[in-house]
C-alpha cells in the first residue's frame, strides 16, 4: 500500500502542503513544535481513525482558519484510491472515497490500513487494560472488517446493559429483563473472546522473534491473552455454541454483584494481555528501554501479521523513535519495514542511519520548504 501523493491545508499549522512521497523512506525533519508530527496525525486520520495522539476533532481545524482540506491518492494492490477530508466550523466532517462522499469513516478504513508508532505508545504496556484492549481491537478489526462489526455491538448491548442494571438497583426493573441483554452479550463476546485470543496467540510467536533480536538474544517478550471469562485450554480454532452458553454463565453468575454495583463486571470489557518480560509482568518490572522496545516490537509485529495475511503491506508511521536508538537497532527495524512505506520524523537527520535513502521533507512552520 502506497501513498502517492498528498495534500494538506488548514490541518492545525500545516499549510499549502502538497508533495509525492517517497516510496519507501519519507524522513520529516525539522526542529521542534514545526508540525511534524501533524503531518504523519493528518495522513493517519485519512484512514477513518481517531487522531494517534487523542487530539480532538474541534481541535484539528487551525486555530486561524474555519476549515480544513486533506487528500492523499493510495495504490493498493487493486487500484488507485483518491480519500479526501474536508471539515468546517459549521459543518462538521465529511470523507470521500473516489469522489463519492460517504456517510461515516467506515468506507476509508477498509481501504486505508497504516500503523503508527508514537512515544505514547508506551502506554500499551505500562497503562490501563483497556490500552491493551485497544491495541489488540485495532489490529483485529484492520484484519478482519467482521471484528469491527461484532465490537461496536458487543459496546451497545453492553450499554443496554449497564443502564438496565442501574434500573434494576433503583427498583424501577425487573431482574429477569437481564437475560436478553446477557443472551446477545454472550453471543458476541464468545466470538469477539475468540478472536482475541486467537490474534494474541500469533502477535506473540511474532513478538518472541523480533524482541529476542532488538535485544540482542537473551531476552524473552511474551503476551498472553486475559480473558475473564475464558481459560487458555477453553479455546478452540472457532468459537462455538459452549464457549457462547460458558460466556452467558458467566454473565449470569455476577449478575448480583452487577446490580448492586450497577456496571457489568464481567465479559470482553474487562479482558486484559498479560505482557511479560523474561516472565515479569511488564508494567510493574521492566526499564523504560525495555518497555519502548515492547511496545515497538508488538507494533511491528503487528505490520508484519497484516502483511502475511493481506498480501500487501500498511503505510508505517514512526513518530520519533529512531533518534534515540543505535545503529545496531535502527538496522533491525528498518529491515522488518523494509517493504513498507514509512513516515518517520526527527529533529536530527543525523541521527538516522547512514544509508537509508529517501525523500527529506524539511518542516517550518507547518510548511514543507
Ligand atoms: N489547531 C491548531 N492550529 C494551529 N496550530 C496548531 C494547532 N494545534 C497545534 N498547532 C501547532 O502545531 C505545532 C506543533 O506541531 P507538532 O507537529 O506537534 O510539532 P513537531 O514538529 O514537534 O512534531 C505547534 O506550533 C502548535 O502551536
Ligand atoms: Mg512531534
Amino acid at each position: 500500500m502506497l501513498i502517492t501523493f498528498a495534500q494538506i491545508n488548514g490541518f492545525k499549522n500545516l499549510a499549502d502542503i502538497s508533495f509525492t512521497p517517497d516510496e519507501k523512506y519519507n524522513i520529516i525533519v525539522g526542529p521542534n513544535a514545526q508540525g511534524k508530527t501533524n503531518l504523519l496525525e493528518a495522513l493517519w486520520i485519512l484512514s477513518g481513525c481517531k487522531s494517534f495522539r487523542g487530539s480532538k476533532e474541534k481541535d484539528y481545524i487551525a486555530i486561524d482558519k474555519d476549515s480544513l482540506s486533506a487528500g492523499i491518492k493510495l495504490l493498493d494492490c487493486l487500484r488507485e484510491h483518491k480519500i479526501r477530508l474536508d471539515m468546517n466550523r459549521n459543518n462538521g466532517k465529511s470523507f470521500s472515497l473516489n469522489g463519492v462522499k460517504l456517510k461515516g469513516s467506515r468506507a476509508v478504513f477498509d481501504v486505508f490500513k497504516c500503523i503508527a508508532f508514537i512515544p505514547d505508545d508506551v502506554d500499551i504496556i505500562k497503562g490501563s487494560p483497556e490500552k491493551r484492549r485497544n491495541f489488540i481491537d485495532m489490529a483485529c478489526s484492520q484484519l478482519n472488517p467482521h471484528f469491527v462489526v461484532y465490537l461496536n455491538k458487543s459496546n451497545a448491548v453492553l450499554n443496554q446493559r449497564n443502564a438496565l442494571l442501574k434500573a434494576v438497583m433503583l427498583g424501577k426493573d425487573n431482574p429477569d429483563s437481564l437475560e436478553i441483554w446477557d443472551r446477545q452479550a454472550a453471543a458476541v463476546g464468545a466470538v469477539i473472546s475468540n478472536m482475541r485470543y486467537q490474534y494474541v496467540k500469533k502477535i506473540n510467536d511474532i513478538c518472541g522473534d523480533l524482541y529476542k533480536t532488538i535485544s540482542g538474544g537473551n531476552e524473552i517478550l511474551s503476551l498472553e491473552y486475559k480473558s475473564n471469562v475464558y481459560k487458555q485450554a477453553d479455546f478452540n480454532p472457532y468459537c462455538n455454541d459452549a464457549a457462547v452458553q460458558k460466556y452467558f454463565d458467566k454473565l449470569h453468575e455476577s449478575a448480583d454483584y452487577d446490580i448492586r454495583t450497577g456496571v457489568s463486571h464481567t465479559g470482553v470489557n474487562r479482558d486484559d494481555v498479560l505482557i511479560r518480560i523474561n516472565g515479569l509482568n511488564a508494567k510493574d518490572y521492566a526499564s523504560q528501554g525495555q518497555i519502548k522496545s515492547a511496545a515497538l516490537v508488538m507494533k511491528l509485529a503487528q505490520a508484519e501479521i497484516f502483511m502475511r495475511k493481506s498480501k500487501d503491506a500498511p503505510v508505517i508511521f514512526l513518530d520519533d523513535v529512531m533518534g534515540e536508538l543505535d545503529e545496531n537497532r535502527q538496522r533491525f527495524i528498518f529491515n522488518i519495514v523494509k517493504d513498507m512505506q514509512v513516515f518517520l520524523t526527527t529533529p536530527n537527520e543525523n541521527a538516522i542511519l547512514p544509508g537509508i535513502n529517501g525523500k527529506i521533507l524539511r518542516m517550518k512552520e507547518g510548511r514543507i520548504v
